[in-house]
Order: structure tokens, then C-alpha cells, then sequence
């Protein structure tokens, strides 16, 4: 094994220069699981094959979940010709045996690095072993690399381009997620090397939903401005959802909804064995996750801002439009909502909304209920909960 893994590593440089980044794996945002917000450095493995137990069980895999994700902390260095150990008491039948196990669930696994010389928690990084690691990535069956920066001192478009190119060459498709947290802007460069980016600093659970930095509204904030640059392929990522840890059922409610606005990577950051009824009614509405999973792939905007609530619009295929409102404050705010007043187009999309001219039939992601935009709405929206529905025009 080891002479066949070091004939490719040779072979790989021979020949892998600028490969392809994999096509067709993120036409849609990635969806998955991954075992950072709630795990942290306590995950092993019993706790991946119980998550991948769980997500058959629960539906989240049929939902459309289908990467289970380890993040930091799995390794244990390198041994004598430089291939990355997994850490044996954590993963005490090697890497590969859970990928395989993930697989024969019907799911993808996906493993995490960094472009420097140690990871953010400080386990071995791949700085001057990415066709290796890429190489032994390939080997283990990973379909997912998460890749982290934590603090590199090297150029960024080329260090990210080059784990793009090992992982490419490897000839297995591997969804390519870039984790800089943002740092380097690559939106601006990333679109032909990673499948999705990360766009900001960390969503960090402790912050909730409207803390300091890091709280879901934090990172919200900070998408302003990139839409333009995520498409079918290359997603801008605000980072993985922290639905059922610890915020209320209305804020996970906002944050899934909002984050299906951005048209952003799905990936489940809660304890999947142990969720409530309302966990899994957020995390597995399929008329929510339609509108994240759209295949116009055209991420949501902000059109109105006034009272502490927000007015956002994404354009769907077909001439559909979700409309949501999220209401940023802690109380329960009154709106009616004027369609003619939303009367706009999308640059992007070019898709225009023409209330005054067109009658939309609507559905409410949440309650279902139906109604159109004949009449204005009059709304109370909880605070810390968003208002969200389905356009269609009358067929
Ligand atoms: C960074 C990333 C997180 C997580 C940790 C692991 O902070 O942004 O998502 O992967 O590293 O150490």
C-alpha cells in the first residue's frame, strides 16, 4: 500500500498541475452534517456512526443531508514517510472504516485540514504535504474537504489552489469547501478552485442569535454585497447552521429561513441523536430547503430595511420568488406589507416582481397558509422570527 501511495504521489506531481476542480458537486449548496459547533474536539468515533445512524432514521439523509462531515481534531501526526495517522483512540478503526460505513448508509464523508503547518486547534496541517494528504484523502474514500487557513503564512489563492489541484488529481471527485473564514476575500478568486467559500468569521453558538461577533445576525450582516459572486457550483458559505443547540425554536426558525435565502451550504452543526420535534420540523421542511437547494441558484437580498424589520427576495426557477421577512428585534412587530410598494427588479436575475402588474399566488414555508397579492397583508411577526412564503404567479 504504501509503495502504490507513493508511485501516485510521484505520478500526481508528474502530471497535476491546474487540474480541474470536480464538476457537478455543488450545482446546489452542499447539505450535510459536521461535527464542530456542537462536538468541538470531543467527537469519535461512535459518535460519527451513531450521526449516520440518526440521519437515516430521523429522514435527514432522504431530506437531502447526505455529507457527514468530521471537523478538527482527528489526527495524530505523521508517521515515518510522512502520511497523516489518525488519532487511534478517537478513531480506533481508522479513518477509512468510517468513511466506508458512512457510504453503506447512502451518505458521503468528509474530513477537515488547514493550508498551514497545524490546524486551528492545532493538529497536523498539510503546509508542504497537500498531494499526499490528497492522496491519502483519496485512498481513505473522503468525498469532502473542508480547509481551513488558521493563521498561514503564505500566499492564499496559491495555497488554496494548490490543495485544489492534489485533491483534483486524485481523480475522486471530493467537494472542495474553502474555510478561510473570509480572511482573503475569495469570492474574488475561488470561483474555478473550491465549491463553496467561507465569507466571515465564525458563527459561534455561545453568541445566539443576535450577540457580538459571530451571532447569526453578526454574520448575516456580513453577507452584504456578495450575492453577485455565488452561483450553480461555487456558493458563497456563512458558515454551518447552528439550529437545535441553543437557541429558542423562533431564532432557529429565522436562522434556517435566512440562511435558505442566502442560498447557503446546508450543514447541520447540532447533535442529530438527540433532536426535538421542532429541530427536526425546521431542519427537514422540504419548502424550505427548496428554496436554498433552487436550481437558478441565485442568492436572496435585502430590499427593505425600516423598524428593526428586513424585506428579502430570492428569485426561484420558473418565475417564483420567496419573500421573507425577518423581524430583527425581540418583540412582536405589526407590518402590512404593500406589494406594490416591492415593486422591483434583479440585476442578477433579471427578474422583475411587478406587483402592480401580475397576481401572485403564496404559501407560507411555515403554517402553509395561502392567500395572493391582490389585497395587502397585515402581519404580526414574533420577534426573532420571520414571516416567509412562496410566490407563484396564477398558472
Ligand atoms: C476554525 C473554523 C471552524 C472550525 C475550527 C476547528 O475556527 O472556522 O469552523 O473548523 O477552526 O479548529
Amino acid at each position: 500500500m504504501r509503495r502504490f501511495l507513493l508511485t501516485a504521489l510521484a505520478l500526481s506531481f508528474a502530471a497535476g498541475a491546474f487540474a480541474q476542480k470536480s464538476p457537478g458537486l455543488a450545482d446546489t449548496p452542499q447539505m450535510g452534517w459536521n461535527s464542530w459547533h456542537f462536538f468541538n474536539s470531543n467527537i469519535n468515533e461512535r459518535i460519527v456512526m451513531e450521526t449516520a445512524d440518526a440521519m437515516v432514521e430521523s429522514g435527514l439523509r432522504d431530506a437531502g443531508y447526505i455529507y457527514v462531515c468530521i471537523d478538527d481534531c482527528w489526527s495524530q501526526g505523521r508517521d515515518s514517510l510522512g502520511f497523516l495517522v489518525c488519532d487511534s483512540t478517537r478513531y480506533p478503526h481508522g479513518i477509512k472504516y468510517m468513511a466506508d460505513y458512512v457510504h453503506s448508509k447512502g451518505m458521503k464523508f468528509g474530513i477537515y485540514n488547514a493550508a498551514n503547518f497545524k490546524t486551528c486547534a492545532g493538529f497536523e496541517g498539510s503546509y508542504g504535504h497537500e498531494y499526499q494528504d490528497a492522496i491519502t484523502y483519496a485512498d481513505w474514500g473522503v468525498d469532502y474537504l473542508k480547509y481551513d487557513w488558521c493563521g498561514a503564512v503564505r500566499n492564499p489563492m496559491g495555497a488554496y489552489r494548490l490543495m485544489g489541484d492534489a485533491i483534483a488529481s486524485t481523480g475522486r471527485p471530493i467537494f472542495y469547501s474553502i474555510a478561510d473564514g473570509g480572511e482573503h476575500e475569495p469570492w474574488l478568486w475561488a470561483k474555478d478552485i473550491g465549491h463553496s467559500w467561507r465569507t466571515y468569521t465564525d458563527l459561534l453558538v455561545a453568541e445566539g442569535f443576535d450577540g457580538g461577533t459571530g451571532s447569526v445576525l453578526d454574520c448575516l450582516d456580513h453577507q452584504e454585497g456578495l450575492r453577485k459572486y455565488a452561483g450553480p457550483g461555487h456558493w458563497n458559505d456563512p458558515d454551518m447552521l447552528t439550529v437545535g443547540i441553543k437557541m429558542s425554536e423562533n431564532e432557529d426558525r429565522a436562522h434556517f429561513t435566512m440562511w435558505c435565502m442566502l442560498a447557503a451550504p446546508l450543514m447541520l452543526g447540532n447533535d442529530v441523536r438527540n433532536m426535538s420535534k421542532s429541530t427536526k420540523e425546521i431542519l427537514m421542511n422540504s419548502d424550505a430547503i427548496a428554496i436554498d437547494q433552487d436550481s437558478l441558484g441565485i442568492q436572496g437580498m435585502k430590499v427593505r430595511s425600516e423598524n428593526g424589520l428586513e424585506y428579502w427576495f430570492k428569485p426561484l426557477k420558473g418565475g417564483d420568488w420567496a419573500f421573507t421577512i425577518l423581524n430583527r428585534s425581540t418583540e412582536t412587530k405589526k407590518t402590512i406589507v404593500d406589494w406594490n410598494t416591492l415593486v422591483f427588479s434583479d440585476p442578477i436575475s433579471r427578474m422583475s416582481t411587478e406587483f402592480d402588474r401580475k397576481v401572485y399566488e403564496y404559501t407560507d414555508i411555515w403554517t402553509k397558509k395561502k392567500g395572493n397579492t391582490k389585497k395587502a397583508l397585515k402581519l404580526a411577526i414574533p420577534g426573532h422570527d420571520v414571516f416567509a412564503v412562496r410566490l407563484s404567479l396564477k398558472k
